[in-house]
């Protein structure tokens, strides 16, 4: 097709996708190039900014490295990661849904931990936190046998395999539940940290005035085969960031019910005042039981 008008671009771009072979290949290159290009027009890209654009996607590519995805914190940024994790959960987006994002810090094979059983791997001042987990069916029936992972950041906003003073495999831990759905273990209180802001992100950040931090959460991942695997995070509601998330992860459902206690613990008489709980259920989904691999070793 000879080009006569800047909208024959369009056609002609839009005619060649159409011939794609795969049906589903088909489908979304042809709506890539309807909204790429009604994007292009809708701000008037100039061509400072097209060379702009395309020098910023080779710096993120040159950031990138097995330990850092530059891409997926920039998705997670413009609230992509977010978008595609509701649509295709909660009965494809309908109802509430416990899945969240994977982040970039779970690793395989953290060690075993009975019920009741501490995460703390090192020395690691702060207020004790204890946690009650029940993994249920859509139809609210217990999950016996599930293998929980769970993982977080320590009191002062770092994971284990960031921070040399923490012991391998700190504050991480695999539970199975018991024959009513139920897991449980003890930690200590774990605050928000800031998304690494050394690269094009960060400068997108500080360009618009926003803050690099996630609010304080909790990471699960729960696997039993049968169900979909969840990827959760529960978030602390009295974070100061709990609604600016950098990451838009924080959905009503995953609003945890952190306790604040004063009294002393019923049962861990080691246990002094201030400590924090958190009861909360995860809801699983009928599909596949698959792992994601695994963001770090
Ligand atoms: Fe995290």
């Amino acid at each position: 097709m000879i080009i006569e008008r800047e909208q024959d671009v369009t056609a002609a771009a839009l005619a060649v996708m159409e011939r794609t072979p795969d049906p589903r290949l088909r489908e979304i290159t042809v709506a890539l190039i309807r909204h790429l290009h009604g994007f292009i027009r809708d701000v008037r890209l100039t061509e400072a900014e097209f060379r702009e654009a395309t020098a910023i996607l080779s710096e993120m590519g040159r950031l990138t490295t097995d330990k850092h995805n530059e891409f997926v914190l920039m998705a997670g940024s413009l609230g992509i990661s977010s978008l595609v994790c509701l649509l295709n959960n909660g009965a494809d987006g309908n109802t509430e849904t416990d899945q969240s994002l994977l982040g970039p810090f779970w690793r395989l094979n953290s060690p075993r931990v009975e019920n009741g059983g501490s995460i703390v791997r090192s020395e690691t001042p702060g207020a004790p936190l204890f946690v009650n987990g029940r993994v249920v069916d859509q139809d609210g029936r217990p999950v016996a046998g599930a293998e929980v992972d769970v993982w977080h950041a320590s009191p002062v906003g770092r994971y284990e395999n960031q921070d040399p003073e923490q012991a391998d495999m700190n504050l991480r831990g695999k539970l199975t539940t018991d024959v009513d759905g139920r897991f449980s273990f003890r930690s200590v209180m774990f605050v928000g940290y800031p998304i690494p802001t050394d690269g094009v992100v960060g400068r997108l950040l500080k360009a618009q005035g926003r803050h690099p931090y996630r609010p304080a959460h909790l990471h699960a991942l729960i696997f039993k085969r049968g169900f979909k695997t969840l990827i959760s995070q529960v978030y602390d509601p009295a974070d100061p960031n709990i609604e600016s998330d950098a990451q838009f992860g924080v959905t009503r459902a995953l609003l945890g019910k952190f306790v604040w206690h004063d009294e002393p613990h019923s049962t861990a008489p080691d246990v002094a005042a201030p400590w924090y709980s958190l009861d909360h259920t995860y809801r699983l989904e009928p599909g596949e039981a698959v792992l994601p691999r695994p963001p770090i070793e």
